[in-house]
Formats: structure tokens, C-alpha cells, sequence
């Protein structure tokens, strides 16, 4: 098992856009498996394969405290959208543990595949899954959720990140 080293923005990899995958092999499960891992040990509840610089179709999703309801989600097609909704939304490749709404869908219906390559639906009625899924799927299409936000909002966030990055070449060149 490997814990993959998440990529956080302002690097421009996040923005390369996801490949469908091709091959159900035991690498891709490999892959599931290391991104569960990943996400579990960040305390997320999403993470799309870009984020860790594999830029294949990729999502896994897990919204229980107790691992107990492991999603899989695989070349996805959102195919219906419906209302709207929004919550605090944060990202694992967004630093700062910043947290933004974004307006969202609040009902939508996603046509994928699991790891052994069987195509099934998800029909997210539930706000945070519905939600959950949008942010994810925008990650294997290179957006993010920053990428919504106002302009004062953004340049705002902009200003935090670069002090932060000052603060951290010091603090790493005074090591
Ligand atoms: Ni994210």
C-alpha cells in the first residue's frame, strides 16, 4: 500500500485534464486502493487522481466516519442536474484548509464504472453526495473550486497563499 503524495495548487498539474481509463487491471485497483489510503490518512472525503498527479478518470468517495460505504467512480458522466445547493467546500489541494460555497447542483445522476470495470449509476439525491461528486469530477476535467469564487473572494485567498509561501521558503532556507 502507498500513500501518494497530494499535489496542492498553485501547481499547474492539477489543471491537466483526466484520460478515461481502458484497462480494469490490478493496477487500476492498486491505484483505488492507494487513493483510499490517501484520502483516509488526509481526513478527506473525496479525492479525484489528479490530485495525485495520475491523470486517469478517477474518483473515490467514502462520506462515513467508519470507512464503511467506499465509492468507486470511474470515467463518469453526469447525465441529469437538478436544484441547488452549497456548502463550506474544502479541497486537499487547496491549502490553508480553505473553505469557500460554491453553488452547486443539489440533485444530479452520474453513469460510471467500478474498478472491475461494471458500469453502473449513482443517483445522488443527497446534497453532499451530489455536491461531493461535482467537486470531484470538475478535478479530472483540471478545475477546482477556487476557480468559482468571486474576484475579491479569489484575490483574497491569492494574498494568504503567497504570504504563507513566503513564510515557508524562510522558514525552509533558515533550516
Ligand atoms: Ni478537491
Amino acid at each position: 500500500m502507498t500513500i501518494y503524495k497530494v499535489v496542492e495548487y498553485p501547481n499547474p498539474r492539477l489543471r491537466i485534464p483526466s484520460k478515461p481509463v481502458t484497462e480494469f487491471d490490478d493496477n487500476l485497483r492498486q491505484i483505488v486502493e492507494n487513493m483510499f489510503e490517501t484520502m483516509y490518512t488526509s481526513s478527506g472525503i473525496g479525492l479525484a487522481a489528479p490530485q495525485v498527479d495520475i491523470h486517469k478518470q478517477i474518483i473515490v468517495i467514502d462520506l462515513t466516519e467508519d470507512k464503511s460505504d467506499q465509492k468507486v467512480i470511474i470515467n463518469p458522466k453526469i447525465t441529469f442536474k437538478e436544484g441547488s445547493a452549497s456548502i463550506d467546500e474544502g479541497c486537499l489541494s487547496v491549502p490553508l484548509d480553505y473553505r469557500a460555497k460554491v453553488e452547486r447542483a443539489s440533485h444530479i445522476v452520474v453513469e460510471c464504472f467500478n474498478e472491475k470495470g461494471e458500469q453502473y449509476t449513482i443517483d445522488a439525491t443527497e446534497e453532499l453526495l451530489a455536491i461531493c461528486l461535482q467537486h470531484e469530477i470538475d478535478h479530472l476535467e483540471g478545475k477546482l473550486f477556487i476557480d468559482y469564487l468571486s474576484g475579491l473572494k479569489r484575490s483574497m485567498y491569492e494574498k494568504k497563499l503567497s504570504k504563507y509561501q513566503r513564510y515557508k521558503r524562510r522558514a525552509e532556507s533558515a533550516s
